[in-house]
């Protein structure tokens, strides 16, 4: 261990784990998806960093918006008005859904989460909130105790008025269904779950575009027309939670555009500033602007628009826009798909490959069933990854393959190599 780390390391916590379990990462250079640490390893970054380095490490372009603006040395307000907000706020309604056109702008998913539902409350005048069983929305205590995640659990009891719904997890369907004969039965269990509430208490349904942490499920084509389609019949609100799967992750700007629906607000951070400053974004459409024009809108927060922030969001759209990047990143998805197959095809312990763009989860199981790998195992291909230099996220019996949209398709050849190296060693 460097005197970095463990200086750092004796003053400033890690997240999620017990201190001294923390696998630290002392990056000291990196350029698009390859990242270089203080002992000479050589990493490929598989993960998007915390799933929002969309750009990669070093792109020059956000380094200079980075450097000019904070060269101009404002210190500005929640009201203030210049130049990267009036402009960021146009970029977000440009790449969203037609019909959003307006953005409230904090730090981060959990924060825009929170504001997105409270402005729900506030337009509404209701107060329940339906949201999936396996969902993550967010690490306060309220966006955590509304996200299905296990990682609630201590934090109980928490926001009142969650009432859950089935997730789209076809791998594992919680109606015993297949998903070319389903009838899409996880969208319509929203019908029902809303017949028992009472749909005049709920002011909104949220759902992840796409689960990511919690698994990736892709929603079959139609579940999000279908969920629109109840929330309107009940006038209740769609709140898509893009924090994940925003800004390309699955190879087009927002997962519901996959779908051609337009929520009543998208929720959005990480690929927003993609990593190089903090940022989160609730953008709402124009009915929902209007309410606020002559209602108060009861949020806020000290670095609300802050200048680096607007700078970051501004420079990150233009570069995505620039260089194409949600159309590589679903011609990169087309490319990984069938090679992420092909891996699998040989290697009976993994029982599905899912995802889109770049946006892809492999569940391991044990060989001729669908019974999770065991911890130990896991705990096992996560070591195996790590001495490869594979920067990888893994949670239970799942590995994801999220790398930057940059990357190229060497770099995921030579990942892929590596990632099916590692699995053999640990699971064959
Ligand atoms: C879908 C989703 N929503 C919300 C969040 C919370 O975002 P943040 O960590 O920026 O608060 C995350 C974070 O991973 C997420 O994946």
């Amino acid at each position: 261990m460097s005197d970095l780390t463990a200086r750092q390391g004796a003053r400033v916590f890690y997240t999620w784990t017990a201190q001294k379990d923390a696998v630290p990462l002392e990056i000291v250079s990196g350029r698009g998806a390859r990242f270089e640490t203080d002992d000479g390893g050589r990493w490929l970054d598989l993960g998007s960093m915390t799933w929002n380095a969309h750009l990669g490490q070093g792109h020059p372009a956000m380094t200079r918006a980075l450097a000019e603006a904070a060269s101009r040395g404002l210190v500005a307000s929640p009201g203030a008005v210049f130049a990267e907000k009036a402009r960021a706020g146009e970029l977000l309604a440009e790449v969203a859904p037609r019909g959003l056109t307006k953005s409230f702008i904090c730090l981060s998913g959990a924060e825009a989460n929170e504001n997105a539902l409270k402005m729900a409350r506030l337009v509404t005048g209701r107060s329940k909130v339906v949201a999936r069983n396996r969902s993550y929305h967010g690490a306060t205590l309220a966006m955590l105790s509304l996200s299905g995640d296990p990682r609630r659990a201590r934090f109980e009891p928490g926001l009142p008025g969650v009432v859950r719904l089935a997730d789209p997890y076809c791998y594992r369907c919680p109606f015993g269904k297949e998903p070319r004969s389903c009838g899409l039965d996880c969208a319509a269990d929203l019908e029902a779950v809303l017949g028992r509430e009472g749909p005049e208490s709920v002011a909104a349904v949220i759902l992840e575009g796409v689960a990511g942490a919690n698994g990736v499920f892709v929603p079959p084509q139609g579940y999000f027309r279908m969920v629109r389609e109840i929330c309107d019949r009940h006038g209740i609100l769609l709140v898509a939670d893009e924090v994940l799967s925003g800004f390309g992750r699955t190879g087009r700007w927002f997962a519901v555009d996959h779908d051609g629906v337009t929520p009543d607000i998208i929720t959005c951070a990480k690929g927003l500033t993609a990593g190089y400053a903090p940022g989160g974004a609730a953008i709402v459409t124009e009915r929902i602007a209007r309410h606020f024009d002559d209602e108060v809108l009861w949020c806020g927060l000290t670095a609300y628009a802050n200048p680096l922030v607007c700078a970051a969001i501004v420079a990150a759209i233009t570069t995505y826009r620039d260089e194409r990047l949600v159309e590589r990143a679903a011609q990169t998805g087309r490319w990984l798909g069938p090679r992420l197959e092909r891996l699998a095809a040989s290697r009976p312990f993994v029982g599905e490959v899912r995802g889109l763009g770049l946006l892809w989860a492999l569940e391991l199981v044990l060989p001729g069933s669908r019974t999770p790998q065991p911890a130990g195992a896991m705990g096992r291909l996560a070591a195996a990854l790590r001495s490869r230099r594979l920067h990888v996220h893994k949670r239970d019996n799942l590995v994801y393959i999220a790398p930057p949209l940059v990357v190229t398709e060497s770099e995921l050849e030579e990942a892929l190599e590596k990632l099916g190296a590692a699995l053999d060693e640990v699971l064959s």
